[in-house]
């Protein structure tokens, strides 16, 4: 139904989970890819595995905390110079803070609003410029169910996700007369590694709060990730798009 032919992405946590799906969907849809990620080596042979399947290069990894401009900066330069333009963010590396409001510190408050909020925030800072020069992009922000709703635990994440929320609102209210198009995705439990470790109690929990009854697999979340970011989704920007098996339906 819809393509990314011509496309060129920079996919932020790209190496694993929903980061990594977002990277094979892209792919498969006729997208180049730029993997930011911290985790080098395993960045290095995703590229390697990508390229080797398709015969030519259609990813490139390159080292990038998020929290750090600098690195931004050279990332969106990389996309330029590897690919020739920059048409596509996926602000989506993320750590979880999963702590309540007391039990919280300064230190996980901190580690947490930076890399969630504070990268989001430099990502868009950073490529905004590529995507101008590229005649218009697609941005989309990954904000969770717990950007819209309360759970009563992670403090620093729900307040990270909410300001995920309302940032990407104030973009795409800023953005929409250049065809800059900005999004945010609002995933519920996804089967992902960050998942292996949660407590058999909470996943029940977050399960028996789920219509659909089981985790997500991360492809479907990639798939509406790919529509945002595809041409399809052309009347679309500043809004939230929930894909949470009904979480917050009830
Ligand atoms: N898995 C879920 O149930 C779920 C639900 C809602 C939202 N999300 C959000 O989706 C995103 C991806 O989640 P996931 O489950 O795939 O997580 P994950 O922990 O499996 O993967 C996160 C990736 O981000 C990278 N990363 C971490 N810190 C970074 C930094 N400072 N700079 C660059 N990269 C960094 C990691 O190396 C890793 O590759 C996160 O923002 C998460 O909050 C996940």
């Amino acid at each position: 139904m819809f393509t990314l032919d011509g496309k060129v992405a920079i996919v932020t946590g790209g190496t694993q989970g929903l980061g990594g799906a977002y990277t094979s969907a892209f792919v498969k849809l006729g997208a180049m890819v730029v993997i930011g990620d911290v985790r080098d080596d395993e960045g290095a042979e995703a590229a390697e595995r990508y390229n080797t399947l398709a015969g030519g290069k259609r990813v490139v990894y390159r080292h990038l905390d998020v929290t750090d401009a600098a690195q931004w900066q050279r990332i969106a330069d990389t996309a330029e110079s590897e690919f020739g333009k920059l048409t596509t963010l996926v602000n989506n590396a993320g750590v979880p803070g999963r702590d309540g409001i007391e039990a919280t510190t300064e230190t996980s408050w901190a580690g947490t609003i930076n890399v969630d909020l504070k990268g989001t925030w430099l990502g868009m800072k950073h490529c905004i410029p590529a995507m101008r020069r590229a005649g218009g992009g697609s941005i989309v922000n990954t904000s969770s169910t717990s950007g819209l709703v309360g759970t009563g635990r992670g403090a620093p994440y729900c307040s990270a996700k909410g300001g995920i929320h309302a940032l990407t609102k104030t973009a795409a209210a800023q953005y929409g007369l250049e065809k800059i198009r900005v999004n945010s995705i609002h995933p519920g439990l996804v089967d992902t590694p960050r998942n292996k470790n949660i407590s058999d109690e909470w996943r029940k929990e977050m399960l028996r709060d789920t219509p659909l009854g089981r985790m997500a697999d991360p492809a479907e979340i990639a798939n509406a990730v790919a529509f945002l970011a595809s041409d399809a989704a052309s009347f679309m920007t500043g809004s939230a798009m929930i894909v949470d098996g009904g979480m917050t339906a009830i």
